[in-house]
């Protein structure tokens, strides 16, 4: 057992709660009294459990039959609460009755209010955010991850409105002030973060049946046609979860709740999911394809954390990472069975690069680490430990195979199924389901940060592989470290290729793939977490069988070549010829993004003089693929309803309008930004590029048509194009508007978001990290806590030697609680810019002349 002042004593198990919640959301307070049925497992005389800004009024304890007085005392640093009671506990049954009073959370975490306006009049709802460890806030109990209990749960909220929670509706009563009593069903046996409950003038959906579950999305009033999407997705995802886990759904129901203030992006609280409004609710028809996939793959990742982390459940905050990362993989794998046609492996790329990026530096982390208290564990949620993480499971699970993957899961959670566990446990049933040792690959994985590069040379007989660390240029060293890399190979001769699978687990391996190989990829799929760097004869090779790669093969050739650059074994030459090259034979909506993406940054890296030269090479690039891809960017809609064209004619719309100024672009874009009848007539995709390109090229006026768009937006998808587009225009005039907005009526859930991003504005970015810097104590007391270092992440945009020391110096003298390292990686990830901005020189030329 742990000394760790911050940890619980395992002397004294709760087993259930029963919780009666009395919340009048108008008043500043809330009151509450929960029963606790405890075991005492050995002789105390002090009980302690959590506790935060709760008071308690009043304690009686039972103990074999006799209640007896205690007292309380409070440890508000440790977030502790001691029940005293007046003699000794002996081992035995107990149970303690606590009443007590709290007020509703601040930085939307506890039990915390959340504002809308609605028929010209505020309302409010009441809803908890309990990850981690916030449960504290709104009740005394036992609050980390390990006491597991069952919670019966009941509320007491004005009539009329709604009220849900983990379990379904028992009853609803009136009570002699006219209040109602609604009371739920008990819960299995669950973690105190899983807790939820929410109340308010909230509408709920029809209720889709799934293997016998009732689903339903509540949201507020006149939302009642967004929820159609969110329950398709739901009711597959609890088929697909049932078929592929093997085990029953745990919950009794499942509510998806859309929430005006969430400051996360949705919590898997058991039966009772919370979620930001704009990723619960779309408009089937008028959503873009980023915006499906986005809410689709959320709602499967909660629903797959139901069993994987809600049945079974880490032992401690350290491995959050494991509940997280998978819950990533699976959201992909779910939704490549809901809609094979989206292709969303290929958007998995999209993620694993951002992962690549931060990995790379020396400030990386293992993805697994210590986590001495639960609030550092909010270091953990990032994205090493979602997309990293899930990128480790997924070359895991290619190279075992994905069915035998599934066995060992079936196995884990079957075995563990309303306990707690270690990542050792995980790795057990893995390697009894796939007789590999797991734990000997996937610990160079898990256990030490960064990810290597494998060098490619051409044999007589094949390839020598070898491994080294990845880094970029710039940066600090990284560490020395060595993996044990699955290698997929796919090797090429004339029109014949082979499949060869290996492993490499020293520095160096010989493949015998037969004879020397015309092209060779090592990283077939791109499932790997690592960079393939080819001698030069290699990669001309593998360059000019592009056009026969898959297109993920493709999207893999540019993102290693953009590492490439930034670890400076590269030259600005063959980076602009190799995306050139698959830029000549891309087909795929990732592989644009990933270009797009890519000559963003190259947009923030080079010299402002030798932009024009960049927006030549974007609009020659993007008209010529439209071309080769009979893509219309001018005229009509599509002809047909292929979706995964209209997403690409959208993708490259956007980027020939906004990086590339294609005259023809903008205009067209314009024209549909004031003609309603035309922007209907065309797909939700380009109509959802539309504002951006106006944006990069508007002025006042657009600006003041977009900030009212904003301001009066009908749904939430309005409302975050409107607010997304704002970050586009380049008048300093409107960048600094577009702060204040943000400072005042932007919802604190996504204002930091929306500054990060402005402060990527090539034009204004520097103004927005002087407003941000110079108002830093008001915003970061009003935002909430776990988005301050994701805000900073805006810096990452910056290359300029002098600004890069300054901001280092500001963040040395403004430390980001919980936030230290991931700064530091902000930080790091600027000086590698700056290098990168001094490599580009001439890149002009070379821009001019691809
Ligand atoms: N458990 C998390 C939400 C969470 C994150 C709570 C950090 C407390 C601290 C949830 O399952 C989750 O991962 N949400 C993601 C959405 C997602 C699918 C990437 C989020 O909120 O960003
Ligand atoms: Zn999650």
């Amino acid at each position: 057992m742990s000394t760790d002042p911050h940890r619980l004593p395992h002397d004294v198990v709760p087993s259930r709660y029963e919780l009666v919640v009395d919340a009048s959301l108008d008043d500043e307070r809330f009151r509450g009294s929960v029963t606790i049925d405890a075991r005492v497992v050995q002789p105390v005389d002090t009980i302690v459990c959590n506790a935060k800004g709760l008071t308690i009024d009043s304690v009686t304890l039972d103990s074999r039959g006799v209640t007896t007085a205690a007292t309380v005392r409070y440890d508000h640093d440790a977030e502790l609460l001691y029940i005293d009671p007046a003699t000794p506990l002996s081992p035995s049954d107990i149970r303690i009755q606590l009443e007590y009073h709290g007020t509703y959370g601040e930085g939307l975490v506890g039990f915390y209010t959340s504002d809308y306006h609605h028929d010209g009049s505020d309302r409010r709802i009441g809803v908890t955010q309990f990850e981690a460890p916030y449960a504290r806030m709104a009740f005394p109990c036992w609050d980390e991850p390990e006491f597991k209990a069952v919670f019966q749960i009941s509320v007491v909220c004005d009539a009329g409105l709604a009220a849900v929670s983990n379990g379904a509706e028992r009853s609803r009563t009136t009570l002699a002030d006219g209040r109602v009593l609604v009371d739920f069903a008990p819960t299995m046996s669950m973690s105190t973060y899983l807790v939820a409950w929410v109340i308010g003038d909230l509408e709920a959906s029809e209720t889709v049946v799934a293997r016998g579950i009732d689903i339903r999305v509540l949201h507020r009033p006149g939302h009642g046609n967004l929820a159609a999407f969110a329950l398709e997705v739901a009711a597959h995802s609890i088929e697909w979860f049932e078929d592929y886990y093997g085990i029953a759904y745990p919950g009794d129901k499942l509510d998806l709740i859309a929430i005006p203030d969430f400051a996360f992006g949705a919590m898997e609280n058991l039966g009772c999911v919370t979620f930001r409004e704009s990723i619960l609710l779309v408009d089937e028809h008028d959503a873009n394809r980023s915006e499906l996939e986005r809410s689709a793959t959320v709602i499967a990742h909660e629903i797959a954390h139901m069993w994987f982390g809600d049945l079974v459940t880490m032992r401690w905050w350290n491995g959050i990472w494991l509940n997280e990362a998978f819950a990533t993989f699976m959201e992909f794998s779910c939704i490549d069975a809901f809609r094979p046609d989206w292709r969303v492996w290929s958007s998995f790329g999209l993620s694993k690069s951002m992962a690549f990026d931060t990995d790379a530096l020396a400030s990386t982390r293992p993805i697994e680490f210590e986590v001495p208290t639960p609030a550092d564990a909010e270091a953990m949620f990032d994205i090493l430990t979602y997309e990293k993480g899930a990128s480790v499971l997924r070359m895991f699970d290619t190279w075992v195979g994905s069915d035998r993957f599934r066995d060992g899961i079936h196995r884990y959670l079957k075995e563990h199924s309303h306990a707690n566990t270690d990542t050792a446990d995980l790795w057990r049933a893995l390697s009894a389901a796939t007789g590999v040792d797991v734990g000997t690959v996937m610990d160079t994985w898990i256990l030490q940060g960064g990810h290597p590069v494998i060098g490619v040379e051409r044999t007589d007989r094949g390839v020598r592989l070898r491994q080294t660390p990845a880094s970029f240029a710039g940066a600090d060293p990284v560490a020395s470290h060595r993996w044990v890399v699955p290698i997929q190979i796919t090797a090429g001769n004339g029109e014949a290729t082979t499949s060869h699978h290996v492993l490499l687990d020293g520095s160096e391996l010989e493949v015998d793939l037969g004879g020397a190989p015309e092209w060779v990829n090592v990283n077939d799929g791109f499932n790997g977490f690592y960079r393939s760097a080819y001698s030069p004869e290699l990669r001309e090779a593998l360059g000019l069988a592009a056009g026969r790669l898959d297109e993920i093969d493709r999207y893999a050739l540019i993102d290693d070549a953009w590492a490439a650059f930034l670890g400076d074994r590269l030259d600005p030459v063959g980076l602009v010829s190799t995306v050139g090259r698959v830029a000549g034979v891309a087909t795929g909506p990732a592989t644009w993004r990933r270009i797009a993406s890519l000559t963003g940054e190259l947009e923030l890296l080079i010299e402002p003089s030798d932009r024009p030269a960049l927006y030549r090479w974007v609009a020659a690039t993007t008209l010529a693929a439209a071309q080769r891809l009979g893509l219309e960017f001018s005229g009509e809609p599509l002809g047909g309803d292929d979706p995964e064209r209209r997403d690409l004619r959208a993708v490259l719309f956007r980027l020939a309008g906004i990086r590339g100024g294609v005259d023809a672009v903008v205009e067209r874009a314009r024209h549909l930004f004031t003609d309603d009848a035309a922007l209907d007539a065309t797909d939700p995709d380009l109509a959802a590029a539309v504002p951006d390109v106006v944006a990069r090229h508007g002025g006042t006026d657009e600006f003041d048509v977009l900030e009212s768009r904003f301001l009066a937006a009908s749904t939430p998808q309005e409302e975050m194009r409107a607010l997304n587009s704002l970050t586009l225009f380049t008048d300093p005039v409107l960048v600094a508007r577009l702060c204040e907005l943000c400072r005042t009526q932007v919802r604190t859930q996504n204002a930091p978001f929306t500054l990060a991003a402005a402060m990527g504005n090539p034009v204004c970015g520097t103004d927005v990290w002087r407003f941000v810097s110079a108002r830093w104590d008001e915003l970061v007391e009003r935002f909430p806590s776990s988005s301050i270092a994701r805000m900073a992440g805006g810096i990452r945009a910056f290359a300029g030697e002098d600004l890069v020391a300054e901001i280092s110096g500001f963040f040395a003298a403004h430390p980001v609680e919980h936030g230290a390292l991931t700064v530091a990686q902000h930080l790091e990830r600027t000086r590698v810019n700056a290098a990168a901005r001094r490599r580009l020189g001439g890149i002009a030329t070379v821009l001019d002349a691809g």
